[in-house]
């Protein structure tokens, strides 16, 4: 059978042949795409029977044109780029790979924070994470990760999720909180890792923003979409201490960048997942969850249920 890797942000090397070893020893066929256009996914997806994506916009029109298509895996974690309605319309089971990039991810929240609390290296003097509060909103596996990392900077850590037990929390030495408003008036720093659902759109603004102690820092290596961009450009406004720091550049990134400059850093592509190790953690597990659904109908990560 022939499993499409259309990545428009290619892995790295080592990462594609790892996976195209994977495919091949299960005797299947790999056909790779990177840096593809839309017209080039319509087209190669023609004959495949698995799909392996990054953020890639998967939606009905791909499925459409894919008739012999019976999997999707999104090599990462957030599958807000795949139509998962249509999908399961179309028979197609879609998976993520839980946890393959949380490290990478979690890495970086940190490499943002100490630029901005050294002021992008401007010569400026800046400030320590040292006993400082971090709030971590939403725990799952590159919360997790976070909260590991912020116990070796010396952090006070916060976190609040409603789906994972405040004992779960607590085993790693994370104190639970239950209220989002509270999560942001306790900490200097809080980092998104909530994912982009109907629900969470929009839904961090001015009033949550506003409410962070002096020099609050938001941290955003979740999705862009969670943000009410005029709701924090407000508050930027109304608070020149505040900091915002996104790895994935807001709609209005000229504005956040003209109005306040060495406050505001946005990456130019999502640059959470690419590092070589997590490409190939999620690579791989792409490719094995790929086979293992056309062998025998494996869909543990299946999240069109
Ligand atoms: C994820 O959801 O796994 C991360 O945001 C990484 O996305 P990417 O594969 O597009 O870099």
């Amino acid at each position: 059978m022939k499993i499409l890797v259309f990545t428009e942000k290619p892995f790295a090397q080592a990462a594609v042949k790892a996976i195209a070893d994977v495919i091949n020893a299960s005797g299947n066929e790999m056909e790779l795409v990177e840096r593809g256009t839309r017209a080039d996914l319509l087209n190669a997806v023609k004959e495949a029977d698995g799909l392996i994506v990054r953020s890639d916009i998967i939606d009905a029109e791909v499925m459409n044109a894919a008739p012999n298509l019976k999997v999707i895996v999104r090599a990462g974690a957030g599958y807000d780029n795949i139509d998962l309605q249509a999908a399961t319309n179309h028979s197609i089971c879609v998976m993520n790979t839980p946890g393959q990039n949380s490290n990478a991810v979690a890495e970086l929240v940190f490499g943002m924070i100490v630029m901005m609390c050294r002021n992008q290296y401007n010569g400026t003097s800046g400030s320590e994470l040292k006993g400082k509060s971090l709030g971590i909103y939403a725990f799952g596996q590159v919360g997790r990760n976070v909260a590991r990392i912020a116990k070796g900077f010396g952090m006070k850590i916060q976190a609040l999720d409603v789906f994972v037990p405040d004992e779960v929390m607590e085993a790693e030495g994370v104190t639970p909180v239950h209220d989002v408003h509270e999560l942001f008036a306790n900490n200097n720093f809080v980092s998104l890792h909530i994912p982009a659902t109907p629900q969470t759109k929009n839904s961090i603004g001015y009033d949550l923003v506003s409410s962070m102690p002096k020099n609050g820092v938001l941290i955003n290596t979740a999705r862009k979409e969670v943000i009410d961009e005029p709701g924090l450009i407000k508050a930027l406004e109304e608070r020149p201490d505040l900091r915002y720091v996104s790895d994935i550049k807001p709609a209005a990134d000229k504005e956040f960048e003209e109005k306040f400059g060495v406050r505001v850093f946005f990456t130019p592509k999502k640059m959470g997942a690419q590092t070589a190790e997590a490409n190939f953690n999620a690579g791989v597990a792409a490719a094995e969850q790929v086979i293992a659904f056309l062998n025998n109908g494996w869909n543990k990560f299946q999240v069109n249920k």
